[in-house]
């Protein structure tokens, strides 16, 4: 399926570059000052994956998160959007409100709120517990620098469906003109306005399926769902940047899309495990395309000193 995605740009324009910066994300991103159009990642999430890397606690994590704020901002261009996709934490059989009150923070310091998208997770973690169900979504948070930052909706409309063949061949008279609902609730709708539409635009819950394989990294998003936030959110040959970046999910996305990318990670394994991945993904893609193109991605790890 990701090789799929992958080859959606014509070859011509799919000539992107994508660095790995072994680093703190708070010191690296001031070389890219008013450069980024679209920083979209996964912060740790507060005291989880303890043994994996540095973990905060929920108490501390607005004062830990607000210390990218600066950064973060003054990368991203006037246009520019911050995607996070976070979920908060059950601590002591309740829900921490650390998520909330850090998109409240920021608020505080500038940033618009512009949309809560919901990661809806087809296939959850199963469990029971004694007062709550199975987690089945996570909150992705639309952040930016202005009230209009650049966004192309028409980048992620989808096939309309099939069900609308099936009504559209029986338009009654009533399908012809603007009807209100019988209900009067003031809603109102004109079939006849679906004839020839082949795509509609999706809603704000995005559905996908958790990455079932460890990719070396303990908490992997699907490609997916940077990719769909890169169409909407980046204009084409933009600058991606994921200051939190894993296993380079993000990466993978960007590149697909033609997009230029910058991957920052902490963590030195977790940076080759990025570099593996991308490789991966361009020698996948090369064999797909029957070696037309040499090399589709260039792939740099910068060391740190
Ligand atoms: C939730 S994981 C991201 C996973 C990623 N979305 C993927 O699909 O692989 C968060 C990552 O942030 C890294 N990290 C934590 N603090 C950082 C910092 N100050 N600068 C750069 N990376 C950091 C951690 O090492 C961890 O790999």
């Amino acid at each position: 399926m990701k090789t799929q995605a992958a080859i959606k740009q014509p070859l011509s324009q799919a000539r992107a570059a994508c660095t790995v910066i072994h680093g703190d994300s708070r010191k690296e991103l001031e070389a890219f000052t008013g450069e980024v159009d679209l920083i979209v990642t996964s912060p740790p999430y507060a005291d989880a994956r303890r043994k994996h890397y540095d973990s905060v606690h929920p108490d501390k994590y607005v004062e830990w998160f607000m210390s990218f704020h600066e950064p973060f901002f003054n990368a991203l261009k006037p246009t520019g959007s911050l995607v996070l996709n976070i979920k908060d934490k059950v601590v002591q059989g309740v829900r921490h409100r650390f998520v909330w009150e850090t998109i409240n923070a920021l608020s505080t310091k500038g940033w618009y709120a512009i949309d809560d998208y919901i990661w809806h997770k087809t296939n959850p973690m199963p469990g029971r517990w004694p007062t709550r169900l199975s987690d089945g979504w996570e909150y992705c948070f639309h952040l930016s620098k202005s009230k209009r930052p650049f966004f192309n909706s028409n980048a992620v409309r989808k096939p309309i469906g099939s069900w609308v063949e099936s009504r559209l061949k029986k338009l009654g008279e009533n399908d012809l003109t603007r009807q209100n609902s019988a209900n009067n609730s003031g809603f109102g709708r004109d079939i006849s306005k679906w004839v020839d539409k082949k795509t509609v635009l999706p809603t704000n819950v995005i559905s996908k399926a958790l990455v079932g394989k460890n990719k070396g990294h303990p908490a992997v998003f699907p490609v997916d769902l940077p990719l769909f936030f890169i169409k909407l959110l980046s204009p084409e040959n933009g600058l991606v940047v994921d200051p939190f970046a894993g296993s380079g999910t993000t990466g993978i996305a960007s590149l697909s899309l033609g997009r230029q990318c910058v991957l920052i990670e902490n963590n030195a394994q977790y940076c080759q495990e990025a570099i593996r991945r991308l490789r991966e993904e361009a020698a996948a893609q090369r064999d797909e395309l029957n070696q037309l193109q040499p090399t589709l991605f260039f792939v740099e790890a910068k060391k740190k000193n």
